[in-house]
C-alpha cells in the first residue's frame, strides 16, 4: 500500500484509472470502515482510503484536538484488506490556504436533525468531501448508513453537481448488544459501554410500534426520549422520518407504507451517539 500526503503526488499515482473505488475516513479503524473496504472492493479496483480528521467539520466546542488519532494501527489494517494507495494528507496539504470556498448544504436537509445540534458540520463534510474527491477522482465512493443524514447530503450532492461519483451505501457494523461502531464509542466509561446498546434498543422499541400501527409519532417520539432520559441519557432527538429526504412524514404517509427511518442521537455522559434504524 503507497502512503501519499501529496495532492500532486496523489494524483500521479492514480493517473488513468478509470474504475477508483474510494473509502474517505478520519481514521481510527475499526471492524466498520474495514467493512467499508470490503463493500469498495465489490464495486471498483484500485481502492483509495483517506484518513483526514477535518477541522471544518468540528465545532469550537467538540472534539478535533482529543479525537482518536491512530495512525499506524490504521495502515497495518488497511494494507490487510488490499487498499492500493491511502491518502493521508495534512492539514498544509489539503488546506494549503484558508478554505474560503465552502459546500452549504440546502436548508432542506442542512439544517435539521445533526445540522440544528451541529451548526457548520454538514458544510464542513461537505467541503471536504468535494475537495477530496477532486483529489481522487473516484468512480465510486462508499459512505455508511450509520452517518444516514451525511450520507443522503453527500449523494445529493454528488448528483446535483453532476460529480462522476457514483455514492454507495454501507450497512451500519453493530457490536453483539447492537451498538453501533464508532470511534466515539472508546470514550464511553465501562459503565456506559454498558448502557449504550439501549439506544439501539429504543429505536428498535419504535420501529416495532410503527410497523404495528401505532400511528402517533409525535408521542411515540416523545416517549422513547423520555425512557432514554430516564435511564440517565440527554437525547437531542429520536424522530421517525422519511427515507427520501428526511423530513417528518405527513399525516397519512405512515398507513401509505412511505418507507421511513428512525434516527437518534443521544449523550450518554459526555459522548453524543447516533445511530439510526430503518423500519
Ligand atoms: O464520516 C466521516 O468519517 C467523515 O465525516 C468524512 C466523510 C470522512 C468526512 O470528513
Amino acid at each position: 500500500m503507497k502512503i501519499i500526503s501529496s495532492i500532486e503526488e496523489l494524483r500521479d499515482q492514480l493517473r488513468g484509472q478509470l474504475r477508483t473505488v474510494f473509502v474517505p475516513t478520519m481514521g481510527n479503524l475499526h471492524e466498520g470502515h474495514l467493512s467499508l473496504m470490503r463493500l469498495a472492493r465489490k464495486h471498483g479496483d484500485p481502492i483509495v482510503a483517506s484518513i483526514f480528521v477535518n477541522r471544518l467539520q468540528f465545532g469550537p466546542n467538540e472534539d478535533f484536538d482529543k479525537y482518536p488519532r491512530t495512525f499506524q494501527a490504521d495502515v497495518e489494517k488497511l494494507e490487510k484488506e488490499g487498499v492500493y494507495v491511502l491518502f493521508a494528507p495534512t492539514e498544509k496539504d489539503l488546506y494549503p490556504e484558508p478554505q474560503e470556498f465552502r459546500v452549504n448544504p440546502p436548508d432542506g436537509i442542512g439544517n435539521i436533525l445533526e445540522g440544528e445540534f451541529r451548526p457548520g458540520f454538514f458544510t464542513g463534510v461537505t467541503t471536504v468531501v468535494l475537495k477530496l474527491f477532486a483529489c481522487v477522482q473516484p468512480r465510486v465512493a462508499v459512505f455508511g448508513k450509520k452517518d444516514y443524514q451525511q450520507l443522503m447530503i453527500v449523494r445529493n450532492m454528488s448528483k446535483q453537481f453532476a460529480l462522476p461519483t457514483e455514492i454507495i451505501a454501507a450497512e451500519t457494523w453493530r457490536a453483539d448488544d447492537g451498538l453501533a461502531l464508532s470511534s466515539r464509542n472508546m470514550y464511553l466509561s465501562e459503565a456506559e459501554r454498558a448502557e449504550a446498546p439501549a439506544l439501539f434498543r429504543t429505536l428498535n422499541e419504535v420501529a416495532n410500534e410503527v410497523r404495528g400501527g401505532h400511528l402517533d409519532v409525535f408521542a411515540l417520539e416523545h416517549e422513547a426520549m423520555d425512557r432514554l432520559s430516564k435511564r440517565g441519557w440527554k437525547p437531542d432527538y429520536i424522530s421517525i422520518r422519511k427515507r427520501v429526504d428526511l423530513q417528518p412524514p405527513a399525516a397519512g404517509d405512515i398507513a401509505q407504507s412511505e418507507p421511513l427511518v428512525v434516527v437518534a442521537a443521544a449523550k450518554l455522559g459526555g459522548t453524543r451517539l447516533i445511530d439510526n434504524l430503518e423500519i
